[in-house]
């Protein structure tokens, strides 16, 4: 979590931010030169969202507070306010979106003689803060409506890594970031104002914004890759629309998908609305389950489910079976859910989606067709490894990817060509989402994992990333 200061955050793009990084989970501290507005706006968010960790300050405090700070002041008093704030800015990252404006000509640009209003904060601030030009093109109202934002941000810096991190933390509240290059820079998002200004104008647009279009060749190395928990679905049941729960919940958190993403959802919340929970009570139990049950120290009912989950019995040991489930993965207990099952009758466990490609196949398609971006889906669930302890999130579902990334003839770092080396990829997508779904305590039933280099694939299932029995060496 970052402490964000927004020096102006009770004015309109300063509350706009402030709403949604508190939303994030962010450390927000508003600014005013009034303590009391400032008070004010922090409890009117708190209101909204009895989570938030926000507070208010005059401004200077608000700075001294803050790890990033935002600056949201008209440009007439730009100059004047980073003056009071400079001491407590030393080191920090300057988030500035002051636009040049200058009533009431604003639908014209009219940049300052040092170029541009971020050039004049330089010239105030020295080196020794690390100026980001950003968020002139993005509107306060759309912001603060939660909905999902289009229109990417532009941001200026002669400093790299500040706007890498910048662009994170606005990552997470639904706004994407491009570095367009040096602070100089900064002058044409300014000057953009102005026209966006114009085309609301003249084309009744609430508020215009730009997006850039094209996709980045290399963007895994350009941006890293992020992990973002979905949260604040309801408790799901049969019967209900997941992918519309799923974007709605999107939505809500002020997340916006993109083409490439990978929607990463938990098997028991594909489970759940596919409606295959099993009472215990209902199970008919053959004799041959009777048989095996003492030997697997387990209810003679989910040794029945268990095999008729499967296609076949691997191990069966006290307290555990392993079995190869219908869809050709090996897990404990063909994945059934029996965490809490005591005494029998009264139980109801939960089943592995009945074909957990078909499953993620649908999410996709509907989820795709709700937010207009192409994405991968993969269904997953905690498995143990052979010869290691401990569970890791992997994939039992995929659609839209291929599970596997083939990167023989990739060269290493010594030129050398790489003759064997194929990544289950879907794998490890599905535990680095898994560092933030947890188990279902945690209540987050799906990730976005963005900036996962993948194979998009329109036939791709799970097999390709199995096995074939006739390879295994420990039959
Ligand atoms: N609004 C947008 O959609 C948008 C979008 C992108 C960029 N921007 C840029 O972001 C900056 C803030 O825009 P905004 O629309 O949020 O502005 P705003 O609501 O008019 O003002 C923001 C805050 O600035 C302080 N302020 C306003 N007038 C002042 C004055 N005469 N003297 C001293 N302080 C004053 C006030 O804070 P306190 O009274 O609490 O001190 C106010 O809450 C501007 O540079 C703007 O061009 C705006």
């Amino acid at each position: 979590m970052t402490a964000c200061s927004i020096l102006g955050g009770a004015g309109a793009l300063g509350g706009a931010l402030a709403l949604r990084l508190a939303k994030a989970g962010h450390d927000v501290w508003i600014g005013s030169r009034q303590r009391e507005k400032a008070l004010d706006a922090a409890h009117a968010i708190k209101a909204r969202l009895k989570c938030a960790r926000i507070d208010g300050a005059e401004n200077r405090e608000a700075a001294a507070r803050g790890e990033i700070v935002f600056l949201t002041v008209p440009y007439a008093v730009q100059a004047e306010t980073l003056r009071l704030v400079a001491p407590q800015l030393a080191g920090k990252i300057l988030v500035d979106a002051t636009v040049p404006l200058r009533p009431p000509k604003v639908g014209t640009v009219q940049l300052p003689a040092a170029g541009a209003a971020a050039l004049e904060a330089k010239a105030i601030l020295g080196d020794g803060v690390r100026i980001v030009s950003a968020l002139q093109t993005i509107g306060a109202e759309k912001l603060a409506s939660g909905e999902a934002i289009e229109c990417d941000v532009l941001a200026a810096s002669d400093d790299a890594d500040a706007v890498e991190t910048v662009a994170r933390l606005l990552e997470e509240i639904g706004l994407r970031t491009w570095h367009v290059g040096p602070l100089a820079n900064a002058a044409a998002a300014e000057a953009l104002t102005s026209v966006l200004i114009q085309i609301n104008r003249r084309y009744k647009i609430a508020q215009s914004g730009v997006r850039i279009t094209g996709r980045a060749k290399n963007a895994e190395a350009a941006r890293g890759v992020s992990v973002h928990a979905v949260e604040g679905l309801p408790l799901l049941g049969p019967g209900d629309d997941l992918p519309a729960l799923l974007l709605g919940a999107l939505g809500k958190n002020g997340f916006t998908l993109q083409d490439g993403d990978v929607l990463v959802v938990a098997q028991k919340a594909v489970s759940k609305v596919e409606g295959r929970q099993v009472r215990l009570a209902d199970v008919v139990v053959s004799a041959q389950s009777r048989a095996i049950a003492p030997e697997a120290d387990k209810p003679a009912e989910i040794v029945e489910l268990i095999r008729g989950e499967s296609d076949e019995l691997m191990r069966v040991r006290p307290g555990v079976i392993i079995a190869r489930h219908k869809s050709g993965v090996v897990a404990a207990n063909a994945g059934i859910d029996a965490s809490n099952v005591a005494p029998p009758e009264a139980e109801t466990v939960l089943l592995w989606p009945k074909d957990p490609d078909a499953s993620a196949r649908r999410i996709r398609e509907a989820v795709q067709w709700g937010a207009g971006v192409r994405i991968a889906v993969i269904i997953s669930d905690s498995l143990g490894r052979a010869w290691r302890l401990g569970t890791t999130g992997a994939a039992i579902g995929v659609a839209g990817m291929k599970p596997l990334r083939d990167r023989c003839g990739e060269t290493d770092l010594y030129g050398r060509t790489l003759q064997a080396t194929i990544v289950a990829v879907a794998d490890e997508i599905a535990a680095a989402a898994s560092l933030v779904m947890g188990e279902a305590a945690e209540g987050v039933p799906a990730a976005i994992v963005r900036g996962a280099r993948y194979e998009p694939c329109e036939e791709s299932d799970l097999r390709a990333l199995l096995r074939p029995r006739e390879e295994d060496l420990f039959p």
